[in-house]
């Protein structure tokens, strides 16, 4: 879907479908009370019918209103007037492109006189692109019969009354941001058979092709040779070998590549659990542990499209957890690329085993900042739900650049604590430390403890996305976060 600006008015620009607003309780904004004059009355008479309320998520849509250009006059409920914030913008977006009819390949959306309190026309902008862009998306690659009904909206257009340049700059920033979210709830959505972890270098090889980042793949010799011996750990027990993904993108300081900000994202095509196995039901959902990875590289791309200038380094350690005769077994120790040795308590808290030798890796950059992404515990869902994603950092103005740029987004984070006294959980008789803590005692943050061993040196935060990388259920399917805060992070960064 292709997303634009058009000076003009709701009633002679001519689409498909023309969208306007309705407040619940009956106050029509600018542009409904233009089409309600011209039609004399016929928006007022479909609320007093009852067929239409304005309450949120909601849309009635009028056919061959005289005077009005586009054949269809689709109204959007906006919900109440006073309460009208981020959430409701995008919903209200949203049930335009749904409500727009099955017929319709251009809409005319009159959002610019949607406006959320304290949030600049640039904003919007960007989070109608984000919003709009969420409606058509399809995993269906592998259907072999497509949707009945494909949804065939290819244009939008937002109604302006003057140009203005920074809607246009919201427009661009808000197409690459879905682009990215795009592409990690592709690569999300596919099944572990065949998002493996080379399929993954595969994917970040194609950056490079189409985006001129910098991709560099380690095999499990290179990752041998790199002493990763915490992350071998975890990829022992499968057929798939293992893959190192560097991929690195350049927007600053031709020839040299420095102080990047470093992305590393967990990438566990399939987590069963290892020996320490899952059990059966909702399994299947562990093909999303690598959403971590996939925000990474979605994240990439949305910079590399916005030739944001300043450079990234993405780190992906990306392998299957698996049983088998070649796997960990609970108590086996391993050494990390650090040096540090760990005891494998619980083969399931693999996240950390893979994480802990990509943060010791990015050292090399000298990063300016270090950020890590991982679907990382299921204690995170217990304790934020699919609401926000948990935000860990003993850094406290990375941690409040995170947070402005999640507000932003509106890819809601939450600070969580990390004090040194959930460190005492990792104590370990045999090694330097085990890589589980108490059952039911804080697992997020232990988690987060564990990685935080890693850093040292390091301006550093962890996103524990468990909760908010993908959706269980009917509604089941990666959701491409935190790719908007961590591009939002990734302007602002350019920005100063
Ligand atoms: N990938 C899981 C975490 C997870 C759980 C992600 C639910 C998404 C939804 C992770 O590898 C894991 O298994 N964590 C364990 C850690 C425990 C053994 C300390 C967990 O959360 O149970
Ligand atoms: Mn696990
Ligand atoms: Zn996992």
């Amino acid at each position: 879907m292709e997303c634009n600006t058009k000076i003009a008015l709701p009633e002679t620009f001519k689409a498909d479908c023309v969208a306007v607003g309705v407040f619940e309780g009956g106050g029509l904004t600018a542009s409904a009370r233009r089409i309600d004059a011209i039609t004399r009355g016929a928006l007022r008479t479909a609320l007093a019918s009852g067929d239409l309320t304005g309450a949120r998520g909601t849309s009635l849509l009028l056919r061959g209103l005289p005077g009005v250009a586009s054949a269809r006059v689709l109204l959007v409920g906006l919900g109440k007037s006073d309460e009208f914030g981020e959430r409701a913008f995008a919903e209200a977006v949203r049930t335009a492109v749904k409500g727009a009819g099955r017929g319709t390949t251009s809409l005319a959306i009159s959002a610019g006189e949607w406006i959320v309190k304290g949030r600049d026309p640039r904003w919007h902008a960007s989070m109608l692109v984000v919003a709009a862009r969420e409606v058509p998306f399809r995993s269906d690659e592998l259907k072999t019969k497509k949707d009945d009904n494909p949804p065939r909206m290819a244009r939008l257009h937002l109604l302006l009354d003057q140009r203005d340049a920074s809607v246009d700059r919201g427009l661009s920033e808000g197409r690459a941001i879905a682009n990215g979210v795009d592409l990690a709830k592709r690569l999300g959505n596919l099944p572990a058979n065949v998002c493996t972890p080379d399929f993954l270098a595969q994917q970040a090889r194609k950056l490079q092709k189409d985006w001129g980042i910098q991709v560099q793949v380690l095999q499990r010799g290179q990752i041998e040779a790199l002493k990763m011996g915490s992350f071998l750990s975890v990829a022992k027990g499968s057929e798939q070998p293992p893959r190192l993904i560097v991929a690195k993108y350049q927007g600053t300081n031709r020839g040299r590549f420095a102080n990047p900000i470093a992305l590393v994202g967990k990438g566990i095509t399939f987590d069963t659990g290892g020996i320490s196995l899952k059990p059966a039901p909702e399994m299947d959902e562990m093909k999303f542990d690598m959403g971590g990875a996939a925000s990474v590289l979605g994240t990439l791309r949305a910079a590399a499209e916005l030739k944001l200038k300043l450079n990234i380094v993405g780190v992906v350690p990306a392998c299957e957890n698996m049983p088998s005769g070649r796997a960990s077994k609970p108590g086996d120790i391993v050494t990390s690329m650090s040096g540090q040795t760990i005891e494998v308590l619980n083969t399931d808290a693999e996240g950390r085993l893979i994480l802990c030798d990509a943060l010791t890796y990015v050292q090399r950059f000298k990063p300016a900042a270090v950020i890590d992404i991982a679907t990382l515990t299921g204690a995170i869902v217990v304790s934020l739900g699919n609401v926000h994603s948990g935000l860990f950092s003993p850094d406290d103005e990375l941690a409040a650049e995170l947070l402005q740029a999640a507000s932003r987004a509106s890819d809601r984070a939450w600070r969580m604590p990390l004090e040194e006294d959930y460190q005492d959980q990792l104590k370990s008789n045999f090694a330097d430390m085990a890589n589980i803590g108490v059952r039911g005692n804080a697992g997020s943050i232990v988690a987060a403890c564990f990685l935080a061993r890693f850093t040292k040196g390091m301006r550093w935060a962890h996103l524990d996305v468990a909760g908010t990388a993908f959706r269980g259920g009917s509604a089941k399917g990666a959701t491409g976060r935190p790719v908007p805060l961590l591009t939002h992070f990734l302007m602002a960064r350019a920005a100063a």
